[in-house]
């Protein structure tokens, strides 16, 4: 039960950042929720939290219509800690001054801790802290004392001990912050007195009820499957909630990596019995696939068909309350929606399938999650490793690896090849140092000799990559022994091949994909 765990509460006053506090605060095995800005302080007294953290976000407290959050937030007796924004509403609210900073602070600056403090304790007197701003606290309001600064920025931390309220013009919260992590064990442990005994257990009991309560006590629910990680988390949380009642449809294009059909099959017939239906609709992806070599027309295609594909068989399985699906936080950035998220959200798709399905409710319960807690969920859901640890697989699947028109022989090319450079990379054990690697139809043929006969067959490229967020990548360099061997493995096993290439080129200026 949440209940028994002390409980964060973050307000969302729209900064990039928003999400990124609340993994901190899982990360240290405390609860959090993350609520709209305005939330009134009675609410917030009926089930108080044991600390309250007011985000960033893009405005300054001048605006006419600055968010400002209810005053009587800080008369709760509640710690309360605001990052950038967060500290300059604390100010102007309770008295001190704002304004324009001269010298805009943006990325690495070194801040100096200037007088001791709870929530400065055990952080070496100047350490490197990410700064993001163009408006500061100029003035500390009464009682309030400034405790750390940094060049530019007089006022970069301040307090009123007493009253246990806290601002840092800084952003503890991310990386580039040397020592953000201690500040926030500081602001969780010492100064809200929170025990780190949240899990993720805990994060599924809490998502299940959420799940359960927008179901209804017999509402039916209908997830579309794609073969990837999230949607496969997203059916074993969901299905832990309403068992049978949700029904999970897997559209199969004839795209996937080999023996990723038969597992998802295997897993939600046999390891989650769900009701299970595969669609196989690979006749059709290629009939519409036909003569096509544009990759932008590929990805419209393929998004079409399945949106279509799924939404003949919904019918076909009567009437559902609600949709399902595995939208994971990165999703929710990349459409360019509000940071305002909560575990399950209605009637607010993300670019996956249309609204229009005509569906009471929408449930998203991965929707505040990273890609990594998204895999630490799964594994503890008892999804299978290989499953959850998989490496990214675009939606397209290896349409967008056979480069020009996709046929089934060459995507038997594509997949056959594939499963032997996986296969060889998971021997060598290479898998964790990885980000990302496949092979590529490449749409050149070449001659080649072999058995004394002449050849005249396609060329596979290797692709491996090394990255930590995929806007940026270096290729691999992968041991000479392993390439030796991928290359003769694919020549010799793999027909319609006789020649192997290395692709050495970094992103930018090259993309991951080859389309
Ligand atoms: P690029 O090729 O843009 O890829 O460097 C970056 C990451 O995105 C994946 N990717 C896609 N994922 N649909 C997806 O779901 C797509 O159309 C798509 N294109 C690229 C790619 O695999 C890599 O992880």
């Amino acid at each position: 039960m949440e209940n028994a765990h002390e409980k964060i509460l973050i307000l969302d006053f729209g900064g990039q950042y928003t999400q990124l506090i609340a993994r901190r605060v899982r990360e240290l095995h405390v609860y959090s929720e993350i609520v709209p800005w305005n939330i009134p302080a009675e609410t917030v007294r009926n089930d108080l939290p044991a600390g309250i953290i007011l985000s960033g976000g893009p405005s300054s407290v001048k605006d006419e219509d600055a968010p400002f959050c209810d005053r009587e937030i800080f008369e709760l007796g509640v710690p309360v800690l605001g990052i950038c924004y967060g500290m300059q509403l604390l100010a102007s609210l309770l008295g001190g001054n704002v304004a324009k900073a001269e010298e805009r602070e943006y990325g690495p600056v070194t801040v100096r801790r200037t007088a001791l403090s709870k929530l400065l304790e055990n952080i070496w007197s100047e350490s490197v802290c990410w700064m993001s701003h163009t408006w500061q606290v100029t003035e500390c309001p009464p009682s309030f004392r400034r405790t750390a600064e940094s060049r530019n920025c007089r006022i970069a931390a301040m307090e009123n001990e007493g009253k246990r309220l806290y601002g840092v013009q800084f952003h503890p919260e991310v990386t580039h912050t040397e020592e953000g992590e201690t500040l926030l064990e500081n602001f969780l442990f010492r100064i809200c007195g929170c025990k780190a005994d949240w899990t993720m257990e805990d994060y599924i009991g809490t998502a299940v009820r959420q799940i359960r309560q927008a179901a209804g006590e017999t509402g039916r629910i209908l997830l579309a499957l794609s073969g990837g990680v999230d949607s496969a988390v997203a059916a074993s949380l969901i299905r832990e909630a309403v068992g049978d009642r949700l029904t999970c449809v897997f559209v199969d294009h004839g795209l996937l990596r080999k023996g990723e059909s038969e597992q998802v099959c295997s897993v939600f017939s046999e390891l989650f019995p769900v009701s299970f239906v595969r669609v196989d609709a690979a006749e059709r992806f290629f009939r519409d696939l036909k003569g096509v070599s544009d990759p932008e027309q590929k990805r419209h295609i393929i998004g079409r068909d399945f949106i279509e594909v799924f939404r003949e068989e919904a019918e076909k399985l009567g009437k559902f309350d609600a949709f399902a699906q595995g939208t994971i936080y990165p999703d929710v950035i990349e459409s360019g929606q509000s940071t305002n998220a909560s575990v399950i959200k209605s009637h607010h798709n993300v670019g996956g399938l249309p609204a229009e399905l005509g569906f009471r409710e929408l449930i998203e319960p991965l929707r505040m999650l990273f890609k990594d807690e998204v895999r630490a969920l799964g594994e503890t859901l008892g999804l299978p490793a290989e499953l959850v640890r998989r490496q990214p697989f675009p939606g397209p699947g290896l349409a967008i690896r056979v480069i020009g028109e996709v046929t089934p022989e060459k995507v038997r090319i594509v997949r056959e090849s594939d499963a032997v450079f996986r296969e060889e990379i998971a021997k060598a054990g290479l898998q964790k140092d990885l980000s990302q690697y496949f092979t590529v139809l490449t749409d050149v043929k070449s001659v080649g000799v072999m058995g004394d006969e002449r050849t005249y067959d396609y060329t596979v490229a290797l692709r491996a990559v090394t990255t930590d967020d995929f806007m940026t990548a270096d290729w691999a360099k992968l041991p000479y022994e392993l390439i030796t061997h991928v290359s003769g493995r694919i020549v010799s096993e793999v027909p319609g091949v006789n020649r192997v290439v290395l692709d050495v080129t970094p992103k930018p200026p090259a993309s991951i994909e080859w389309e």
